[in-house]
């Protein structure tokens, strides 16, 4: 079997980390390259912290390119860099993981985006799982780009649920202008995985003893991160099953590897980017009322146990 290429657009970031960890270790997925966005951190802390975890599951080799550190178009607003407060709460200050002696590359994350898929000779799926600023700013450096990526998968927006307001998940909010340029760019294969997906494929206490019991990098690692956010949502934002926490970003990567285990439906979607309350909500055309094409294919949810499971057997050989 030959391993899928990917690059991932991270901003590192708890999930990000078991995202990037995953994407690193699965044998039937090979990572190309990790951009870096400002988000959850500021972008030089996100770029640190990728580069840790790529060190410490054995994948120095794996270039790191760092990009945006603003959003596209707002200067001041939502989050000029990365996200204060909440940020390191569900993020801390750093990873809990060794520090890095290695160095981001020399181009910059549109630069390396551009000429990588104008020059692939095989599909390069794009999964960013952060704010859209590096993916709209590459569209703008590179038109073409859209029909350069056969597939993109999204980590954003939310229908039944919001996570930094009411109406908005973190990703499309942090850059809304962004976000409504790379759905509307008119990629042919977009998926967007949405919170209510993430929200369904919930890790617990147990799963981290789980993952920490196979006594790996990545699994220990993983335990640790997973733990700490489920600390902190118990604390600011308490899931449905008590002792749980969504890992958001690392589902997009476990998609990638297992098609079952999101369930989606393929509709339009757009992105507010001027209302006074609903900045940055993903408008989920779900009754059909807008005549708009579909442009994604949206996820609302997931099987958590296989998400689970998936990550046990990929750690299980990690560090062998
Ligand atoms: O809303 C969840 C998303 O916001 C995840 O990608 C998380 O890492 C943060 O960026
Ligand atoms: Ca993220």
């Amino acid at each position: 079997m030959i391993p899928r290429k990917l690059i991932l657009d991270v901003d590192t970031g708890t999930d990000d980390a078991v995202a990037i960890m995953l994407a690193a270790l699965h044998p039937a997925l090979d990572l190309v390259g990790v951009t870096v966005v400002n988000g959850n951190l500021p972008v030089e802390t996100c770029t640190d912290n990728t580069l840790r975890v790529l060190d410490h599951v054995g994948r120095s080799d794996v270039p790191v390119f760092e990009g945006a550190d603003r959003p596209l178009v707002r200067t001041d607003f939502p989050i000029p860099r990365g996200s204060g407060e909440q940020g390191a709460r569900y993020h801390g200050e750093t990873l809990p993981i060794p520090a890095t002696r290695r160095r981001k590359e020399r181009s910059t994350a549109v630069e390396f985006l551009v000429e990588t898929y104008r020059a692939a000779t095989e599909p390069i799926t794009l999964v960013p799982v952060g704010t859209l600023t590096n993916i709209a700013a590459a569209l703008a450096a590179e038109p073409r780009l859209a029909s350069l990526v056969p597939e993109v998968v999204i980590m954003g927006g939310g229908h039944e649920i919001g996570n930094v307001t009411p109406a908005a998940e973190f990703n499309i909010w942090g850059d809304p202008e962004a976000a409504a340029r790379v759905l509307g760019a008119g990629f042919p294969k977009v998926t967007l995985v949405l919170l209510d997906a993430t929200h369904k494929a919930l890790v617990s206490y147990s799963d981290c003893e789980r993952l920490a019991a196979l006594g790996t990098p990545a699994g220990m690692a993983t335990s640790e991160i997973v733990r700490f956010r489920i600390d902190t949502h118990e604390k600011w934002q308490k899931m449905p099953i008590a002792g749980t926490a969504p890992v958001h970003d690392a589902l997009c990567v476990a998609f990638l590897v297992d098609r079952g285990i999101l369930a989606t439906r393929r509709l339009n979607v757009v992105v507010e980017t001027a209302g006074t309350y609903t900045l940055g909500r993903t408008v989920i055309d779900v009754h059909r009322r807008s005549g708009r094409e579909p442009n994604a294919d949206v996820a609302f949810d997931a099987d958590a146990r296989r998400f689970v499971d998936l990550l046990a057997e990929t750690f299980a050989r990690s560090g062998e």
